[in-house]
Order: C-alpha cells, then sequence, then structure tokens
C-alpha cells in the first residue's frame, strides 16, 4: 500500500467524536483505528475495503452509489479526490446529496491534481464558501458546510449509466466512466489480441481454462471466450469494471462460460488455468507503481497450471521482461513497438 499524506491530513482534522463516512478510490495508504467506532468506509475497490475492515472499520465496496447499504447518513463526510474527473464529480455531488443539512464535506487533494477546479466549481453549483487549509506540497484540504440551498449539479450525465463503446468481433463492449480508459480501446490491449490471434493459430484455446488479470471492460476476458476457452474468469478489484465487464460477458455468464470476480490480483482464485492474459496496471490513482506489476506477475505464476501460458503486454518504460525473468523460465517476446511490448510467459 501506498504513503498518502493527503488522507493521513483529511483523518486528522476534527474532534473525532462523531462517526463519519471516508471515501476512498485506489489511492489510499493504510488506515489508523477509527476515532469513532460506527464509521464507516466507501470505497470502489474491494482490495481497500478488505484492508479499511481489517483496521476496525465497517466497509462498503460499491461503485460510489450513496444508498442503503451505506446505514443511517452521518453530518461528516471526507474524500480524498480520484484521478478521474468524472468519478470526483459524481463522488462529490452523491456525497453532497447524502449529507444532512449542517453536515461538513471535507475534501484534499494536490493542486496538481485539480482540486482548486473542482471546489471552484462546486462552490458555484451549491452556493457555498470553501474554508481552506493548506498543507505540505500544495495539499488543499477545504471544509464545505452544507447550507439549504437547493443545489446545481455537478454531473453532466449519468455517471452509472453503461454504453456501449466499441464492438469486438460482432460482441459489443460495455462500459461506463470510472473504469480504466473507459470510452476506447487500450493500443496495448490491441496489440496484446493481435498476438493472440498469432498464438491461437499454433495452439488452439479450444476446451482451456483462461483468466483475464485485471479485466476492465472485459474486452480480453471476451476475447478468450471468442478463441473457444470452455472456462473464462474476468477479474478485477474495481467495482465500476465489475458492472461494465459483467455487462460485456453477459450473453458467455449466462451460458455459463465466464465468470466476474471482484478480487485483489485473482488473489481468491485457485490456480490451474492454462491461458492467462494481462495488461497489468501501472499507476495506483495519481502515483506510478512497478510494484503492481511485480504482483501481477506473481499472481500469473500461482494462477498458472504447469505448462500453462500468460500474455502480457506493458509500457515500454515498464521493466517487465526484466522482472518476469526472475519468475518464470521461458520469457519471449511475442510483438511489440516504440510504445508496448508483448510478452509470453511459461
Ligand atoms: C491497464 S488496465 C487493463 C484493463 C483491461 N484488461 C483492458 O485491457 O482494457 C489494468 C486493470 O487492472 C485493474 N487493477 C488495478 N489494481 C488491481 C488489483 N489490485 N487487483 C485486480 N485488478 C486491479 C484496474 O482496475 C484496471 O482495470
Amino acid at each position: 500500500m501506498i504513503h498518502d499524506t493527503a488522507l493521513q491530513q483529511l483523518l486528522a482534522v476534527g474532534t473525532g467524536d462523531e462517526p463519519l463516512l471516508l471515501v476512498l478510490d485506489e489511492q489510499a495508504g493504510a488506515l489508523p483505528l477509527p476515532r469513532q467506532p460506527s464509521s464507516r468506509v466507501l470505497t470502489n475497490r474491494c482490495d481497500v475495503a478488505t484492508m479499511a475492515g481489517r483496521a476496525g472499520w465497517t466497509a462498503v465496496f460499491n461503485d460510489f452509489a450513496f444508498g442503503a447499504a451505506l446505514g443511517p447518513p452521518c453530518a461528516d463526510v471526507r474524500y480524498r479526490i480520484s484521478k478521474e474527473k468524472r468519478v470526483v464529480e459524481q463522488v462529490l455531488q452523491a456525497a453532497w446529496q447524502w449529507l444532512p443539512v449542517g453536515g461538513v464535506l471535507w475534501v484534499a487533494g494536490y493542486k496538481e491534481e485539480g482540486i482548486k477546479t473542482f471546489v471552484a466549481r462546486l462552490a458555484a453549483a451549491w452556493q457555498v464558501v470553501p474554508e481552506l487549509q493548506r498543507g505540505e506540497r500544495h495539499l488543499h484540504l477545504y471544509r464545505v458546510q452544507k447550507s439549504q440551498s437547493p443545489p446545481q449539479s455537478l454531473q453532466a450525465a449519468d455517471y452509472h449509466r453503461l454504453q456501449v463503446i466499441a464492438d469486438w468481433h460482432g460482441e459489443p463492449l460495455y462500459s461506463k466512466p470510472g473504469v480504466f480508459g473507459w470510452d476506447r480501446l487500450d493500443e496495448g490491449s490491441t496489440l496484446l489480441l493481435q498476438s493472440l490471434e498469432g498464438w491461437l493459430a499454433e495452439r488452439p484455446a479450444t476446451g482451456l481454462r483462461g483468466v483475464d488479470l485485471g479485466c476492465g471492460f472485459g474486452l480480453l476476458a471476451l476475447a478468450l471466450c471468442q478463441a473457444g476457452c470452455a472456462e473464462v474468469v474476468a477479474t478485477d478489484n474495481n467495482a465500476a469494471a465489475m458492472s461494465a465487464s459483467l455487462a460485456t460477458l453477459q450473453r458467455r455468464v449466462a451460458a455459463g462460460q465466464a465468470r466476474v470476480v471482484a478480487d485483489d490480483c485473482g488473489g481468491s482464485l485457485g490456480g490451474d488455468f492454462d491461458l492467462l492474459l494481462c495488461n497489468p496496471p501501472f499507476h495506483q490513482g495519481f502515483a506510478v507503481e512497478h510494484e503492481l506489476t511485480e504482483r501481477f506477475l506473481q499472481a500469473a505464476r500461482r494462477l498458472l497450471r504447469p505448462g500453462g501460458r500468460a500474455l502480457f503486454v506493458a509500457n515500454r518504460f515498464v521493466p517487465l521482461e526484466r522482472k518476469a525473468t526472475a519468475l518464470f523460465r521461458e520469457v519471449r517476446r511475442l510483438d511489440g513497438n516504440d510504445r508496448f511490448q508483448v510478452l509470453a510467459l511459461a
């Protein structure tokens, strides 16, 4: 877990007498015990929910839906802003609606993350005057008190609506804001799928067990289904990715060919897969995280049966080949260009 000073400062303000709702995306560092036992965490990441639960918080994992699952409203909501604009707008707007009049919303983030722009927009839309406390390294921490004034919405469109963004060999790909690169096909993943086509010409996947590690909206998992795998698991830690990949794979799920599992690096899955596809993340929130590449490679090694193969794609600046060589018997370069490389690992 990364250390996030913004989150630590966000937790340090106030008296600690009242329960609070802490809203967290993937950049959450380790949490201290809640100062008030009925405090809660809402997060879109299943690993963050597990970490919060272990630290003594009641954790709710969903795609930032401020519904009944959160329990009774509390008058103190705290949010360390996310990386994606549409996610930030969703959390701010939904938190504001959920907060009782007189309650306080605390928002923290760094200047270079755009915090000043978000707060200027909410001040105009909700007719409020946020109070600013500055911290180290351009940290901005705002206190915003909810008044009676009827708010305008910060959101241009429905955050939760699934949309068809493209198709893959005649089957629609559903996606939504909050999913990695939600409205386009990733160049790295497309290169991986090109390599897969050549690979399958020599080794058909019919009847095999396949897994898509970090599935996003389910593109690689769908390709495994189309290749004839008998069983495909699509897994990601992000609640938005869960709903998008479930929609993309709906026909395959209904036919018993695919499953979608919320998980931290496939940790709850048993091994014995024949073919694993992965375009691993190299960011955690705003930070570049090469440790994630290593965790995904280790997961691949654990999930493959002896003789099974993994195809990985990564940006050239990610030390994928060096890290893979330490873990796999065979590391072969299948394809590449000036931005990405595709490796086959055995
Ligand atoms: C580069 S994206 C690839 C998405 C998708 N496979 C595609 O090709 O479009 C990496 C994915 O890994 C997911 N991810 C990040 N951390 C994770 C973790 N600890 N466990 C599982 N998935 C994770 C992200 O949510 C994201 O969907």
